[in-house]
């Protein structure tokens, strides 16, 4: 048994074989341990097998398992395996767990592992496999759960491009729900999480369980509930994703956590886990610095001249690193050429970069690079001199014209690592934006682990450089590469209104701390939408702020208000980095609202993002989260100065100036906010008293 002071997780074996989960939950004494295992045994009765086969950590076929099995294996001349794994050994320590099972016959090692980590409330486990002969794997999945019966939906995620995290609500019926990213990397349109809340459960209040599956390689996912009732839950990688015959498999990490308030307590163990074990922060007490990026302003037109006063003007709005994004390398005049010829394009910087980073540094900024490591254009040096490098046939179709290299091979590997660790070590660079834009030509979990490989090395001889993770967006989000690099690009839309709702959902997995969000210009370049500047800056502020649009097209008065929010982000961004992203219960649909609360609860900030028109005439009032019922708060608006409509004639309380309410009051009874237009953001501060 798995146990701290938050949970238990009790794994127990009828006989010598693979243990089951029979109970997570709060903590149980250990004097119960032997009741519990037997109080979950369930009946027999007709039409079934005289003993109900265990829904164990990777359930056999060859224990007749009524559903799906956790491996699915072949010798290579095709020949099903079907083991039928025996006790080995374990291995227990703290929270730690560790459990090997042997089949002799088949010559396989099964083993998992289970962490259970006390200050977060995550649970993790992963599998392993070695086979004495070469064997193929087509299904491999982490540790397997059972999942609760009294839900009666499944919350998971589609999206695309500049529409990232669309999350589905998806009925429980008898059979599989199941999800697999086939285009090689994690995918706009498959994120690996799923969120099983039990019937009821709000973001704020009833029981939950939620998994996600760290791999940046696509995965599959299968939600079953089987002929008995029993539910389980399987995340892997994507089906057949293992090309060759091996000795030697492993699943990535599944992270599993449960609530009994609502999503938000899945979604803070996420968040927390994240930030505070899996991303690997050069220096984490270093705030969060305001990103420029010059993409939406220049292009591929890149010059010192119009770069230079772009710096300018940026470091006067408050921006803190300096991000030159793609162009500057090869003849990159467009997106059909250059890919993979990491060398400077002196026609556009005949001095080098040298002189573009010494301003942007005198400008007391750092300095940062666009990078698309894996990829090729086949008009590129790189592709006439080594068109083996490419995955894929020759006469594929080409995405955003280019192809994909095969980081499988070492010499693909050595020679990009060459190339950007020169770049690196010859420039003063702090920040890296790692982009990937196309699928790959099918799924490949060695193209994963030759990429993480890549990073690894680069990250070990450039400690100190951060990463970003960009994948045309929000295509490459997960634990994998986040263990591995220190941002995400959430999306290629800077569309304020798109950025409310996919920040809202994101907030399901990522905490501020790694959620790039900028403010775009004033005519969307990805949704063509014209937002006014209060709504685009307090909208970027939600997260890891920046901006990203050529500063000259600001009137002054547009000037005043992004660098206001700036201003406002870095005072407040220490605490918010390190507070829990709480999703608020609105009644209105139309209005999209978090808290931030900070980690001793002695503040907190709400988001209010009215992202539509209501239905009713006035606001409804908005309920909080996350506050001591107790205390007393002092709560005011930070924006109604500037944000005040004219139709809003009455005269809330908050219109006036702060209040001071209870923490019960606040989250029971709600506060009123002034009326106000669609893709309109209040920000309610508020501290205790
Ligand atoms: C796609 C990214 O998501 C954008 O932010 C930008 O970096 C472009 N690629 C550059 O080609």
């Amino acid at each position: 048994m798995l146990q701290d002071d938050r949970q238990s997780l009790l794994l127990v074996s009828t006989s010598e074989g693979l243990p089951q989960i029979v109970y997570w939950g709060p903590p149980i004494a250990a004097d119960e341990v032997e009741v519990i295992a037997r109080a979950t045994q369930r009946d027999v009765t007709g039409g079934m097998l005289d003993r109900n086969p265990d829904l164990s950590i990777c359930p056999e076929e060859s224990a007749s398992f009524p559903g799906q099995p956790g491996l699915l294996a072949r010798n290579p001349q095709g020949k099903p395996l079907r083991p039928r794994f025996r006790f080995t050994e374990d291995w227990f320590q703290g929270t730690s767990l560790s459990l090997t099972y042997r089949d002799e016959v088949l010559g396989l090692t099964y083993w998992s592992e289970f962490g259970l980590d006390s200050a977060t409330g995550m649970v993790t486990a992963r599998a392993y496999l070695e086979a004495e002969e070469l064997t193929v794997v087509d299904w491999f999945a982490a540790p397997v759960f059972p999942v609760s019966e009294a839900g009666t939906e499944m919350i998971d995620f589609a999206g695309r491009w500049c529409g990232e995290m669309r999350t589905q609500r998806v009925p429980w019926s008898a059979g599989i729900r199941s999800r697999e990213g086939r285009t090689g990397r994690t995918g706009h349109e498959n994120l690996p999480l799923i969120y099983l809340p039990e019937a009821g459960a709000t973001n704020t209040q009833g029981r939950a369980e939620a998994f996600h599956y760290g791999w940046s390689g696509g995965h599959r996912m299968v939600a079953e509930e089987l002929p008995d009732g029993r539910r389980q839950v399987q995340f892997g990688h994507t089906f057949q994703s293992e090309s060759a015959a091996r000795r030697r498999f492993e699943t990535a990490t599944l992270f599993a956590c449960r609530s009994d308030y609502g999503l938000n307590g899945c979604a803070v163990v996420f968040q927390r886990y994240l930030r505070d074990r899996v991303v690997p922060w050069p220096n984490p007490a270093r705030p969060r610095p305001v990103h420029y990026n010059c993409w939406e302003a220049v292009y591929f037109g890149h010059s010192m001249e119009r770069l230079g006063d772009i710096a300018t003007r940026a470091a006067d709005l408050g921006a803190e690193r300096f991000v030159l994004d793609d162009g500057w390398f090869g003849r990159r005049d467009n997106d059909t050429s250059s890919l993979g010829d990491w060398w400077i394009d002196r026609r556009k910087w005949p001095d080098g970069l040298g002189p573009l980073i010494t301003h942007v540094k005198k400008l007391g900024m750092t300095f940062g690079i666009w990078f698309e490591p894996e990829m090729v254009n086949p008009d590129s040096e790189l592709y006439r001199n080594h068109r083996d490098w490419a995955l894929g046939r020759t006469d594929q179709v080409l995405g955003r014209g280019q192809m994909v290299l095969d980081m499988g091979r070492e010499e693909v590997r050595n020679y990009l690592f060459e190339a950007m660790s020169g770049i690196l070590s010859e420039h003063d660079i702090e920040y890296v934006k790692w982009d990937h834009n196309r699928v790959l030509p099918q799924p490949d979990a060695s193209q994963v682990r030759g990429t993480y490989a890549l990073i690894d090395k680069l990250r070990a001889a450039h400690p100190e450089v951060e990463f970003e993770s960009c994948a045309s967006g929000g295509g490459r989000i997960d634990f994998g590469i986040l263990g591995r690099m220190h941002r995400i690009w959430l999306s290629d839309s800077n569309d304020a209104l798109e950025r409310l709702r996919i920040q809202h959902e994101a907030s399901l997995l990522l905490p501020l701390a790694v959620s790039g969000s900028h403010v775009g210009p004033r005519h969307s370049h990805t949704s063509g939408r014209v937002h006014d500047i209060r709504f685009r800056a307090w909208v970027a502020a939600q997260r890891h702020m920046g901006f990203e649009m050529d500063p000259a097209e600001l009137t002054v008065k547009e000037a005043e208000v992004l660098r206001d929010a700036i201003a406002w982000w870095k005072e407040n961004r220490d605490w918010m980095t390190k507070a829990d992203i709480l999703r608020l219960d609105s009644s209105d649909p139309a209005l999209v609202a978090e808290a931030q609360v900070a980690h001793g609860g002695e503040r907190f900030v709400v988001f209010a993002g009215q992202a539509a028109a209501s239905s009713q005439i006035l606001p409804r009032p908005l309920r909080l989260a996350g506050l001591e019922p107790g205390a007393r708060y002092r709560v005011s608006l930070r924006n109604a100065a500037d944000s005040l409509p004219n139709l809003s004639r009455g005269s809330p309380a908050l219109k006036e100036g702060p209040l001071e309410l209870s923490g019960q009051y606040l989250m029971g009874q709600g506060v009123c906010l002034p009326w106000s237009f669609p893709e309109h953001m209040w920000v309610l501060e508020g501290r205790r008293i």
